[in-house]
């Protein structure tokens, strides 16, 4: 018999690379999908396809929000998982101080109702729990590198969101006995990272500068700091939690961190060009060392209420208990994600996909 796994958020970055990953393991693999006025399904197509060339497809989708408990519950019920991944959340940090309230109702309160459900439908003693948990809890700590240890001090109403459900989490597995964990991950990107987080945002922005569809990327904080890995890698950490005999809590990151400006001049070297800078904080730009053009601007609408510190994680305690250790460097990051969005024309190509099968993975269109 195949382990039955439920993802919320799946139509996410992590949601799918883990959906890909787990059915390779042989899972039977649901998740909950937000019902919206258009497709939203597009990282998950390729699986699909997938799925069509050969056995019956082991992906199925429901309709569902984190903000709805029946529907949690219901699609609980329905399914009747081993394994519970609650990736769903509001994930921008930015976009969280404007919308505090909605924000903290899906990644705090949605995990509350994940875990009520497992509870009030007694399969506490069966069913394994992972909570996406964040490197920005640490916030503005002083102590670097983070581990499981480090006090918390979170920044931005995500943030402190995303410290309920920490110990939403914590409190479920010591009070209830649930196999509950959390994954307190450093930040992750991939090709399939969404267009508003930095990285995406830079190699998505470079392919249409060199595609002559914009003139330059306009961002914010230049010399944020942050670990950033691979989306591929850490999904991975996430199976290894669940398969650990009791629930726990770990740090995955690569332990190296660069700056928005590091990233900003790695990504460009692909595409041949060095960039120099000049000028002062939002008046600062990027040029192009040889022809002058100005590739890279500020605007003060991109810089955050407050910032956090230099976030750079320790991953030492999932390196001993779950053997797990990233394998893609910085490097290789940027090259793939920069190879990604030179060959598919970034944002526009990517979303003009309108796959025609997406009812296909529905159970309940
Ligand atoms: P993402 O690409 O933004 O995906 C978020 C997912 O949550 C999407 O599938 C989204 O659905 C879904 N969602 C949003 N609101 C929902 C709601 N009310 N009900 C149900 N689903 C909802 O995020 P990600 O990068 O994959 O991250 C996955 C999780 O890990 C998130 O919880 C994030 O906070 C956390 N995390 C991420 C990182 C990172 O660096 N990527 C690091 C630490 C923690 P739509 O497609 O409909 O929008
Ligand atoms: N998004 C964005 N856009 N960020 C910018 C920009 C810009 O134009 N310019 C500079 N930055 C800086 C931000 O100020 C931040 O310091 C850094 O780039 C990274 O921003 P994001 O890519 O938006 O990611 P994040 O670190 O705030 O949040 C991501 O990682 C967290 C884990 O630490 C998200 O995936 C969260 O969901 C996740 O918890």
């Amino acid at each position: 018999m195949s382990k039955i796994a439920l993802i919320t958020g799946i139509t996410g970055q992590d949601g799918s690379y883990l959906a890909q990953l787990l059915l390779t393991k042989g899972y039977e693999v649901h998740g909950i999908r937000r019902r919206a006025s258009s497709f939203n399904t597009m990282r998950l197509e390729a699986l699909h396809q997938h799925s069509l060339s050969g056995a019956p497809s082991r992906l199925r989708l429901h309709f569902g929000d984190l903000t709805d408990a029946s529907s949690v519950t219901q699609v609980i019920a329905k399914v009747q998982p081993d394994e519970i991944y609650n990736l769903g959340a509001q994930s921008h940090v930015n976009v969280s101080f404007g919308t505090p309230e909605y924000t903290t109702d899906v990644n705090a309160l949605g995990p509350v109702r994940i875990l009520e459900a497992i509870r009030s439908l007694k399969i506490g003693n069966k069913v394994r729990f992972y909570q996406a948990s964040t490197s920005e809890i640490f916030g503005a700590t002083q102590e670097a590198p983070q581990n499981e240890s480090t006090a918390f001090s979170p920044r931005s109403p995500y943030a402190i969101a995303k410290l309920h459900a920490y110990w939403t989490t914590r409190l479920y597995r010591q009070a209830y006995g649930v196999h509950a964990s959390n994954g307190i991950l450093f930040n992750h990107e991939s090709p399939m990272r969404g267009e508003t987080f930095v990285t995406r945002k830079i190699t998505r922005g470079i392919a249409d500068i060199e595609r002559g569809l914009q003139s330059s990327i306009v961002l914010g904080n230049l010399d944020a700091t942050r670990d950033w890995g691979h989306a591929r890698d850490y999904v991975e950490g996430m199976w290894r939690m669940l398969q650990q005999p009791e629930g726990d809590d770990y740090v995955l990151a690569t332990g190296v961190s660069h700056t928005v400006r590091t990233f900003v001049e790695t990504a460009f070297r692909h595409v041949g060009r060095t960039i120099i800078w000049e000028g002062e904080d939002l008046s600062e730009v990027g040029r192009d060392a040889v022809s002058g053009q100005v590739l890279v601007r500020c605007d003060g609408q991109h810089l955050r209420p407050s910032e956090v510190g230099a976030l750079i994680g320790d991953a030492s305690k999932a390196k001993a208990r779950l053997g797990w250790t990233p394998r893609a460097s910085f490097e290789d990051l940027v090259e793939e994600m920069m190879v990604h969005d030179m060959r598919l024309g970034g944002f526009s190509n990517f979303t003009s996909r309108a796959p025609s099968r997406q009812s296909g993975l529905l159970e309940s269109a």
